[in-house]
């Protein structure tokens, strides 16, 4: 197995096979996501079991609530754009499942068919982003926590608003709400990262949303700096397996009457802790 730095965020996993991996590669490969946040796969060939094997070698699978599963494998969610479909799925900077109490760990996305040009997806590091701080500002946030939610996402007005329909449902689902650190201790790397994000945080507790706003609008145009970030270019076979306490990621949404078409299993993960 060889790694190769993805630029600022992430890793290239080259000589892997992931249909074959052993208990020493998973080890390998556990340290590697600790130190990278996301790993990138390319030339998988999964079939929708060995994908779901695979991630189950990481950990337990999320079942996700909202996203339309592919036939007969309700642990894999479509993520899918037709010719005809001008909205795509996180099309924005956001973590997955902040809004849960217990978020999960990450995703595993792996593409089946991608457009010929664009539909590349973005990934940020929140540990760099939090490094990169003066030492006032990260004083001033290790104390703070902030609100999460689904119900703006995830609920029936937005997801008519979203034009996501067909593709994501179950909007009575949408109820979630938690409250996180601000600032969390990563549970794999020790890091500091911030953890807030633009499509699931509501509010800092305690402060008035234009407090909020002007606090979250800063640390989201530092978060999204192109130091903090790296731009993968799918191809089909390719896989990406990123951590949802490290990193956001944007799907691009440039594509316009082509198809894309990826299969995500996300892990379950555990309660966040601050410094
Ligand atoms: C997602 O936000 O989980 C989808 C990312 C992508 O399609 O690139």
């Amino acid at each position: 197995m060889k790694l190769e730095k993805a630029g600022n965020v992430g890793a290239f996993v080259r000589e892997v096979d992931l249909r074959r991996i052993d208990a020493g590669v998973v080890s390998e490969l556990r340290e590697a996501f600790a130190e990278f946040e996301v790993l990138f796969f390319r030339d998988q060939h999964l079939s929708e079991d060995e994908h779901i094997a695979l991630a189950e070698a990481f950990g337990e699978i999320n079942i996700n609530r909202f996203f339309q599963a592919v036939d007969g494998y309700p642990q894999i969610a479509e993520v899918r754009k037709e010719p005809d479909q001008q909205a795509n799925i996180g099309g924005g900077w956001h973590t997955d499942h902040s809004y849960d109490q217990v978020p999960a760990l990450g995703s595993m996305l792996y593409a089946r068919e991608v457009p010929i040009v664009g539909g590349d997806t973005l990934f940020a590091s929140m540990s760099a982003a939090y490094e990169g701080l003066s030492a006032g500002l990260k004083e001033t946030l290790a104390g703070l926590r902030a609100v999460h939610s689904s119900r703006h996402v995830f609920g029936a007005a937005a997801q008519r608003e979203m034009g996501t329909q067909g593709r994501i449902g179950n909007a009575e689902a949408a109820t979630q709400d938690a409250l996180h650190p601000l600032i969390i201790r990563h549970p794999l790397s020790g890091r500091p990262c911030l953890y807030v994000n633009p499509a699931f945080t509501v509010c800092i507790e305690g402060w008035t949303p234009e407090e909020s706003s002007a606090l979250l609008g800063y640390l989201y145009q530092w978060s999204a700096r192109p130091e903090h970030t790296y731009r993968l270019q799918w191809q089909p076979g390719t896989l990406a397996f990123w951590d949802n306490r490290a990193t956001w990621h944007w799907a691009v949404n440039d594509y316009q009457g082509e198809r894309r078409l990826m299969h995500r299993i996300t892990l379950e993960g555990e309660a966040l802790a601050g410094l």
